[in-house]
């Protein structure tokens, strides 16, 4: 079955006012919510291809900061001196790698609004969910500095409480948030983990 593309005022807005993917308006109402992201933050987001979030992104950190996005598929350059992407599937990569493209001994936020590939069989895809979420949190635990902010999105299953447990127990405070740019698109939420305590190091 081929895609469907839902053509809404969120698709149609990302075209006018020049956002790569529509996904940048969920970041927006995540970062007025939630002022996670600030001028001079180092930034790592996950999964960020087309570059919808790094366009947010660059914005909030202006030239002090610097984000690196790393996306299996190749990100077209978005010509921001602080922005910097990588092809690299986040299974294998290491958080060195990542930190070195930052110059920077940690991250101040982690965003990932990754999406795996699905085949429809439901173990199948449970597994690999499962998989790039346990990369993700290696990423985070290894590179976000103590007190950082973590935006993950994700998915209602049967997983969906342990990982909100398992994100307490790393987090001062764990938030399930819905952004309206969000409605209608599958069970998708968006959990921001505010507060990485220092014992995760
Ligand atoms: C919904 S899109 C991200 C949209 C992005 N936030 C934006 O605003 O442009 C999800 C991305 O996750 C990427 N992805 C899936 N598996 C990955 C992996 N193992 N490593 C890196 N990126 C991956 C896909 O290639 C896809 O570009």
């Amino acid at each position: 079955m081929g895609r469907f593309i839902v053509k809404d005022s969120f698709y149609e807005r990302a075209k006018k006012e020049g956002y790569r993917a529509r996904s940048a308006y969920k970041l927006m109402e995540i970062q007025k919510r939630f002022h996670a992201i600030k001028a001079g933050h180092k930034v790592l987001d996950l999964g960020a291809a087309p570059g919808g979030w790094l366009q947010v992104i660059s914005q909030q950190i202006g030239g002090k900061g610097i984000v690196v996005g790393i996306d299996i598929t190749p990100v077209a350059p978005l010509n921001q001196d602080n922005v910097v992407t990588m092809t690299a599937d986040i299974r294998t990569i290491s958080t060195d790698e990542l930190l070195a493209q930052a110059a920077a001994p940690a991250f101040d936020v982690v965003t990932c609004d990754i999406a795996p590939n699905l085949s429809g069989i439901r173990d199948v895809d449970e597994a690999r969910i499962g998989e790039l979420y346990e990369s993700v949190l290696r990423i985070v635990k290894e590179g976000l500095k103590p007190s950082g902010v973590f935006i993950l999105k994700s998915f209602f299953g049967p997983e969906f409480k342990p990982r909100i447990n398992e994100l307490r127990s790393l987090f001062s405070s764990v938030t399930v948030y819905k952004p309206d740019a969000s409605r209608g698109v599958s069970s998708e939420v968006y959990l921001v983990s505010m507060g990485k305590k220092q014992t995760t190091v």
